[in-house]
This record gives structure tokens, C-alpha cells and sequence, in this order.
């Protein structure tokens, strides 16, 4: 396991002098299948993978949980021997303190513009100029070739995706699928926070998704009529309460008027004091 930057650094640059690429995968740590396909598709496409586990401080607002956030690193590392996303000794994992990420001192941070203020950035304005400078900090200290990231934080990818092309950071992304509970839940750290009750009612996220998907294949192009649907699918369960649905443009996540062939359909909605996030691709 690593912990300092400058090992890192000699960890990728031996792995290159190798031959070898380096995927990254970034985490928060408290792992789960979604992460797990991560490390799996970094491990399919490149020589060595190096999964970070930092929950990042400055990613949270102060009313946030970052102290309630789950840390499981023991589970995490036994996760990552047990299901073989180390078949020939491939992952390495880079776990750093606060103090190794943000020394004494620290006062830079990354701006991000108008894509990081919509959506999720309505109701956590910080939140991207936090996980932007993490990501880019991850970036710079791994020299990574490839990064992996969820599809479930959409616009965290957009996000991550701008900043790399505007800053010209050598590396590529790959936005991997959602990876879904049997019931279509999608995985997420913080699904452990639902009570027995709501995590029954969340899989209205997925069914409400899906009821948008049978409607635009079926020839409804306007937005608000899906919307509407959606929103009144979700309310059908008793402790929803919608932050947002909104039908958007895939890149710049611009509201479309009306479908016409392709779209993303994201969604946040709150259970109690628990966000969840869900989205769905639609391409005709
Ligand atoms: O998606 C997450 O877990 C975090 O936002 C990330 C990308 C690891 C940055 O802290």
C-alpha cells in the first residue's frame, strides 16, 4: 500500500519504465461492485492499476457527511484480493493522509465553469471546485494514462472530462456503466444510510427511468411530458423528495426542450437526510 506521493510517483514511473500503462481508479474507499468493475476494466485495458482511496475534505459542504462517511479500508483491501481484480499482482492502492494530500499551506483549488453549476451544483456549489482539484491532484501525482470513473456521477465525469481537455492533461477517461442492485438500485457508498423502508421506495429512481426510456422509444419527444412522468413516478414513493429530473444535453448538460435522438435523463432525489443520484443514456 502506498501512502506518500513521491511513492507513487516511483511506483508509476517504474511501471512505464516497465513498459507497462497505469490505469487509475478513484475512489472514496467503502467499495462495492461498482468500484470493483472499475479496477476490472482499468486492469482489462492497462498493465497496472492504481486504486486511491481518500475521502476528500474538500468535496464536502460543512452540513455534509464527511464525517459520517463510511471508511471500511480493511473491507476494501480484502474486496480488492478477493475478487481477483489483482489476477497478477496488478492493483496497487495508494491511500493517503489529509495532511499528505493538503499540507500545511495548501491554498490552490481548481475552478470549474458553468458545467459544474447546474444540477448537482445547484444545492452543492463547492462540490466540484473540491473533487476537480482532488482529481487533478490524483492525476498529476499518479501520471496515470487512464482514469476510470462511474457513470452513476454523470456530471462528475463532464466535469472531470472538461477540466482534463481544458488544461490539456495527457490522460484518458473512460466512463464505465452503473452497475445496479438485482432490484436496479444503482450501487453507492451511501446506499448504506437508507433506512429498511426507504431502500425499498428507492427503486423508484430505476423503474422512473425506465418508464422514460419506454416513452421516448415510443415516440414522445417532449421533455416535459417525460418529466412529468418521471416526477410522478418518484412521488409515488412516500419519503421522495425530488431535488431534480431534468432531460439534458449528454456533454454540455444543457435542459433539451425535446428529445431527438439522444439525451441524458439524470436524477437526484433525497430519502430522509440521504441524496441519491441516478441517470440513464438514452441514444435513439
Ligand atoms: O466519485 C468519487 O468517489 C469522488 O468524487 C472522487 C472522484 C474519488 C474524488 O474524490
Amino acid at each position: 500500500m502506498l501512502t506518500t506521493i513521491a511513492d507513487l510517483r516511483s511506483f508509476t514511473a517504474s511501471q512505464h519504465r516497465a513498459g507497462k500503462t497505469v490505469g487509475l481508479v478513484p475512489t472514496m474507499g467503502a467499495l462495492h461492485s461498482g468500484h470493483l468493475s472499475l479496477v476490472r476494466e482499468s486492469n482489462k485495458r492497462c498493465g497496472t492499476t492504481v486504486v486511491s482511496i481518500f475521502v476528500n475534505p474538500a468535496q464536502f459542504a460543512p452540513n455534509e457527511d464527511f464525517q459520517r462517511y463510511p471508511r471500511t479500508l480493511e473491507n476494501d483491501l480484502l474486496l480488492l484480493q478477493k475478487d481477483g481484480c489483482t489476477p497478477n499482482g496488478k492493483t496497487e492502492v495508494f491511500v493517503p493522509e489529509i495532511s499528505e494530500m493538503y499540507p500545511r499551506g495548501f491554498d490552490t483549488s481548481v475552478h470549474t465553469g458553468s458545467i459544474s453549476q447546474v444540477l448537482e451544483g445547484r444545492s452543492r456549489p463547492a462540490h466540484f471546485q473540491g473533487v476537480a482539484t482532488v482529481v487533478l491532484k490524483l492525476f498529476l501525482a499518479s501520471q496515470a494514462d487512464t482514469a476510470f470513473f462511474g457513470q452513476k456521477d454523470y456530471q462528475q465525469v463532464c466535469v472531470i472530462r472538461r477540466i482534463t481537455a481544458d488544461l490539456n492533461v495527457p490522460l484518458e477517461i473512460v466512463m464505465c456503466p452503473i452497475i445496479r442492485e438485482p432490484d436496479g438500485l444503482a450501487m453507492s457508498s451511501r446506499n448504506r444510510y437508507l433506512t429498511a423502508a426507504q431502500r425499498q421506495q428507492a427503486v423508484v429512481l430505476s423503474q422512473s427511468l425506465q418508464l422514460a426510456e419506454t416513452m421516448l422509444r415510443s415516440g414522445t419527444a417532449d421533455s416535459a411530458a417525460v418529466q412529468k412522468a418521471v416526477t410522478e413516478k418518484i412521488q409515488t414513493a412516500p419519503e421522495a423528495v425530488i431535488d431534480y429530473v431534468s432531460i439534458a444535453d449528454p456533454i454540455t448538460l444543457q435542459e433539451l426542450p425535446a428529445v431527438e435522438s439522444e439525451a441524458v435523463i439524470l436524477l437526484a432525489v433525497r430519502f430522509g437526510t440521504t441524496r441519491l443520484l441516478d441517470n440513464l443514456h438514452y441514444v435513439l
